[in-house]
């Protein structure tokens, strides 16, 4: 049985789009039958269909879906059917672009930036999709909304969207790959920080360790796109935990700058003024925009500069920025603590604003994966 899905309407930028949906509590009746006619005189998968069936009929009857979907390829699927090839060129050679956003209380977080980016991603290295970005985006809030009701109580998801450049056909066409179809996946997870908690308490902070690892160079590979491949994100992560296994990296670009971290932007505090590193050399997180934007409406005035180890290790405060913890106190650079303790007062203000902004206390429901209630389901 098929039906045209419903697109979600809390988002901004909403177009219509159709897709088939095949999740479990729809099974089509002909898949079905192939699978029965092929297992026939298997009594155990006799009983698993039987069970399946009136697992979907009272699923169908209460409307109630208990495992989580995904898009893959143009579908709407449970996510324990979701399959890959081994040949896919984001697997062999990393040739992919994602991008990732959360929700708050179940709620698509600025899903439109996270398309447009990944779309802009796309263009930088020749993908091509072959549709609309407001179709996807419908499709986006899509899975979101069928998966926020198996949402644990008081969670939320990062919604992840990944676009490879598909499946190789044979060895020849390494160079070439731009007429193969692409491979689309939209997934939720759900996001469990309970790590970063103890960082939020007065006098908290995570520590950096500034690595010999440089940020690649937009002279090979723009760092503003979002690739999936993310090994020198890894490397350098890797070497600031063996300074210090609860570290995150501080990444300088080839000439000394600082540009990110590992999965995050940075950004320092000093005399009042927020500091952004100049944003050639780093992912344009949509996380540090938000705090831009917010320090605007508090008039914290924010700089954007191209900023040495002196200028951070002189910061009054320091925070990371993701879409998963939206503001992460940073503790010290290299061992050295900053002017204030960690969290500090603009650190604060931006945290307790953005709190205020989305409806959900972001500190607060990191602290309370921490405690074990609310955990991820
Ligand atoms: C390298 C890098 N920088 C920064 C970020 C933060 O981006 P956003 O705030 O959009 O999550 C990410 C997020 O994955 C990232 O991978």
């Amino acid at each position: 049985m098929r039906r045209p899905v419903k697109i979600a309407e809390s988002d901004s930028a909403k177009a219509p789009v159709t897709l088939h949906d095949r999740s479990v509590s729809q099974l089509p009746g002909d898949r079905f039958l192939v699978i029965v006619s092929r297992y026939w005189q298997d009594a155990q998968f006799e009983s698993d269909i039987a069970k399946r069936r009136s697992h979907e009929m009272s699923e169908a009857a209460d409307g109630m879906a208990t495992e989580r979907v995904v898009y893959l390829n143009g579908e709407i699927i449970p996510e324990s059917e979701a399959r890959l090839s081994i040949f896919d060129r984001g697997f062999i050679w990393g040739d992919a672009v994602y991008d990732a956003g959360r929700t708050f209380a179940g709620k698509p977080y600025r899903m439109w930036e996270h398309v447009q980016r990944l779309y802009r991603s796309m263009r930088y290295c020749r993908f091509d999709m072959g549709m609309p970005a407001e179709d996807f985006h419908g499709i986006v809030l899509e899975v979101i909304e069928r998966n926020v009701p198996l949402l644990a109580s008081g969670g939320d998801y990062l919604c992840r969207m990944h676009v490879s450049r598909g499946v190789m056909p044979d060895e020849g066409s390494v160079h070439r790959g731009q007429d193969m179809p692409l491979t689309v996946v939209v997934f939720c997870m759900p996001i469990n920080l309970a790590v970063f908690a103890k960082h939020y308490d007065d006098g908290g902070g995570i520590p950096l360790v500034i690595t010999s690892t440089r940020r690649v160079p937009p002279a090979c590979l723009s760092p503003q796109a979002k690739i999936s491949a993310k090994m020198n994100n890894f490397i350098a992560a890797f070497e600031a935990q063996d300074v210090d296994p609860e570290a995150q990296p501080l990444m300088l670009d080839v000439n000394g700058y600082v540009t990110e971290s590992q999965g995050s932007n940075f950004m320092f505090v000093r005399n009042g003024r927020i500091c952004m590193p100049n944003r050639s050399g780093a992912l344009v997180g949509e996380s540090m925009m938000t705090v831009a934007e917010i320090a605007g409406r508090l008039d914290i005035p924010v700089d954007e500069g191209f900023y040495t180890p002196y200028d951070v290790y002189n910061a009054d405060e320091a925070f990371l920025t993701a879409g998963t913890f939206c503001v992460l106190p940073v503790g010290s650079i290299d061992r050295r603590p900053l002017n204030k303790a960690a969290p500090g007062p603009v650190t604060k203000r931006i945290l307790n604003a953005w709190s205020e902004m989305v409806g959900v206390d972001i500190a607060g429901q990191i602290r309370e994966q921490a405690r074990g209630r609310n955990l991820p389901a």
